[in-house]
C-alpha cells in the first residue's frame, strides 16, 4: 500500500523535502504558535495513545508530548522525517521509549482498530491521495 500511495522517490528528494520543511516552516510555526497552543490545550493526552498522521518534522509535539505517560506514534512515508520528529519529541520532553516513528501512509494506518485515543494531523490531508480512505479509520485490512 505504501508503494502504491507513495511511490518511492529518490532519497535526495525525500531528504531535501525534510530539510526544507524543517527550515522553511519556522516562520509559519512562529506565526501560528498561539493558535496551536490554544487548540492543543483542549486535548487531554496524559496516559493516552496518540497517532500523528504525516508527523513530518514534528512541529506539533511540543504542544502535547510533555504530558505524563503519553505514547506517540508518528506516521509518515518519508523516512527522513524520523530524525527530525524524534529530535522534536526529545526536546518536547517525551522519553524516546514513548515515541515510535512508523513509515506509512494514512490510507493504510499502521495501527490496530481502536488502539489510539486520538489522531492528530496538520497540513497533511493535501498530501494524502485518498482522503476518504485515510479518514475512514482502520484500513489496514486493505494493505496488500
Ligand atoms: C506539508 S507536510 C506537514 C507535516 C506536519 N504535519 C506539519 O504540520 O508540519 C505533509 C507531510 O505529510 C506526509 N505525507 C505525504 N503523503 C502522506 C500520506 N499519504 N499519508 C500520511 N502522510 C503523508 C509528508 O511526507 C509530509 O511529512
Amino acid at each position: 500500500m505504501l508503494e502504491r500511495v507513495h511511490p518511492a522517490r529518490p532519497g535526495w528528494y525525500e531528504k531535501l523535502y525534510a530539510t526544507a520543511m524543517d527550515k522553511g516552516m519556522q516562520s509559519y510555526e512562529a506565526e501560528i504558535a498561539q493558535y496551536k497552543s490554544d487548540l492543543f490545550s483542549q486535548l487531554s493526552v496524559a496516559g493516552k495513545n496518540i497517532l500523528e498522521l504525516g508527523v513530518g518534522t514534528g512541529p506539533n509535539l511540543k504542544y502535547y508530548a510533555s504530558a505524563d505517560g503519553v505514547n506517540v506514534i508518528g506516521v509518515d512515508p518519508n523516512m527522513y522525517m524520523e530524525e527530525y520528529s524524534r529530535a522534536a519529541a526529545t526536546s518536547a520532553g517525551l522519553p524516546s521509549s514513548n515515541f515510535t516513528f512508523r513509515r506509512g501512509v494514512g490510507e493504510a494506518l499502521p495501527a490496530e482498530d481502536g488502539s489510539m485515543d486520538a489522531v492528530i494531523g496538520t497540513l497533511v490531508l493535501c498530501s494524502v491521495k485518498d482522503t476518504d480512505m485515510a479518514l475512514r479509520g482502520n484500513n489496514s485490512s486493505l494493505q496488500q
